[in-house]
């Protein structure tokens, strides 16, 4: 469950900030923000504590209804919040059940209390009777939603239907959509460190057997696809549970948007990359043995379920790898995400993806700005022929060459490009400078030839499609290249 084509409602007591989170939720996902109650006040033309105090709640709860209603058949998707007693009502429930994802704005008690004291909140006039309201509608709160959040990130992370708590792996089985069979497709290291745990949360509902990729790129080929097409025995109404890294969530998603011409899946990613990046956002495809990724579809999970615990397992250069991506990520969102701990940086990272992804799904506009460092990477990777540079190696190149690019042309503070050399370190590599230089020049996102780059020119603003002299981009090539 997403709000790809949805309506994002926010439900939640007063106080709760549904106002506040939801504007910079609609700003982060490029939609309209709606709040029901300033919408009700301007067609009323009178502030909501009037409305009550002088036609009564009952007529102010069938006004909330016939124009909550109205604003959730509208067609534009956009994030609205809703009044604190809105869900009360039950047409307003089943137009947010038809209409939108629905996330419930956790807040305590006290909190709401100390926040509503602003004199103009009719059901904020005495304590006792606030705090018996709040009791009485959490049921119809946690009834209603279909996830809860706790601040504009987790509300960013629902709208794409991503989870991320420590500990989820375990409740696997609740957290995979829908009632039909499941079937577990997991990269061998994965499956013998956590393919127990996985079958095991599931349950009862894995009828539909566990099948094994090879680990690494290798899972990425024609052969090892069209072997897993080959064993899935799935209907419509199965779901597909990839386990592993971003290797077996490309492929396994990719099985997913074409088995039977798409059935659904969940992401399960157990790696860095794949938790802050790969598992996120639809992207799903094989290589070619010419290209990386050239064969692919956008086929976005019906939920990424993200435990950071499962990173305890994976190996030191696995995390540096994924740490080059936690860089960009930082970068991009304009926050020090590299210096936060595991759980909360994989967190962060995931929403920002969301964000981006949710704001522009087919890869049009701003989700190209992802590919920060990327164009420097693949050539690299290209003059490696695939096999002695790692991707987390050549993402930390390409992101020293991309900001010290950005520092000379668009007078980005060197102090950002600094933050590559601080955290990443990377080391030259020895790579055949004209295949990746080929490689460049053939890049997906290069237009007539042209290299067309992500660059920024702030901390949190980058700039994408900026086309530069070939002989400067070439010179940042080589400059990343041992000699
Ligand atoms: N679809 C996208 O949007 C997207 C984005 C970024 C990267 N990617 C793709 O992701 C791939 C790289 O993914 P990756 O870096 O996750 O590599 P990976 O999937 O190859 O995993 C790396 C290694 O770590 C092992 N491993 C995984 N989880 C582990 C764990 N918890 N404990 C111990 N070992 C573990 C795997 O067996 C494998 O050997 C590339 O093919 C890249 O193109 C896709």
């Amino acid at each position: 469950m997403n709000a790809l084509d949805r309506h994002l409602a926010l439900i939640g007591f007063m106080g709760a900030g549904k106002s506040t989170v939801g504007n910079a939720a609609a700003e982060k996902l490029g939609r309209p923000f709606v709040d029901a109650d300033r919408v009700i006040e301007a067609r009323v033309g009178l502030p909501i504590a009037r409305i009550f105090d002088e036609r009564g709640e009952a007529e102010f709860r069938r006004l909330e209804a016939e124009i909550t209603v109205e604003l959730l058949e509208s067609a534009t998707p956009t994030v609205l919040s809703l009044g604190g007693g809105a869900v009360g009502t039950i047409e307003i429930r089943k137009a947010l059940h038809a209409h939108a994802l629905t996330v419930l704005l956790e807040v305590s008690v006290a909190d709401a209390w100390k926040r509503s004291q602003n004199g103009q909140r009719p059901l904020a006039r005495d304590r006792e009777r606030f705090e018996q309201l709040y009791e009485e509608r959490q049921g119809l709160y946690i009834d209603t939603a279909d996830t809860a959040a706790r601040d504009l990130h987790d509300v960013i992370l629902a709208a794409g239907g991503v989870h991320v708590a420590v500990g989820a792996l375990e409740r696997l089985g609740e957290l995979v959509p829908g009632a039909g069979a499941v079937s577990l497709v997991g990269d061998r290291r994965v499956l013998g460190i956590y393919g127990a745990d996985a079958q095991l949360a599931l349950g009862t509902r894995l009828t539909a057997g566990t099948h094994e990729l090879p680990s690494g790129e290798e899972a990425k080929s024609g052969v090892s696809l069209e072997r897993l097409w080959g064993e899935l025995r799935l209907d419509r109404k199965s779901t597909l549970v990839a386990l592993g890294g971003g290797c077996t969530t490309d492929v396994a998603g990719f099985a997913a948007a074409t088995y039977m011409r798409g059935v659904p899946w969940v992401s399960v990613p157990t790696t860095l990359v794949g938790q802050v990046d790969a598992a996120i956002g639809g992207k799903t495809g094989i290589n070619l043995p010419t290209a990386k990724n050239l064969i692919g579809a956008f086929h976005w999970p019906t939920r990424t379920v993200i435990d950071p615990v499962l990173l305890e397992t994976l190996p030191e250069s696995e995390r540096a790898g994924g740490m080059a991506e936690v860089v960009k990520t930082g970068l991009l969102a304009g926050e020090r995400i590299w210096e936060l701990p595991d759980a909360e940086l994989v967190r962060r990272c995931a929403a920002h993806k969301v964000a981006v992804c949710l704001r522009d799904p087919h890869d049009r506009a701003i989700r190209t700005s992802l590919n920060l460092g990327h164009t420097f990477a693949h050539a690299l990777e290209a003059g490696a022929a695939y096999s002695t540079v790692t991707h987390g190696h050549a993402v930390a190149l390409g992101l020293r060459a991309a900001l010290q690019l950005s520092v000379k042309h668009l007078g980005l503070d060197p102090k950002w490009s600094a933050v590559v050399e601080d955290v990443l370190k990377p080391k030259p590599v020895r790579v055949d400078i004209e295949r990746a230089w080929a490689a460049m020049k053939r890049d997906k996102k290069a237009e007539a030839g042209k290299t067309r780059l992500v660059l920024l020119e702030a901390f949190g603003r980058p700039v994408w499609g900026v086309e530069l002299p070939d002989d400067e981009v070439r010179t940042a090539l080589e400059s990343l290249v041992e000699r």
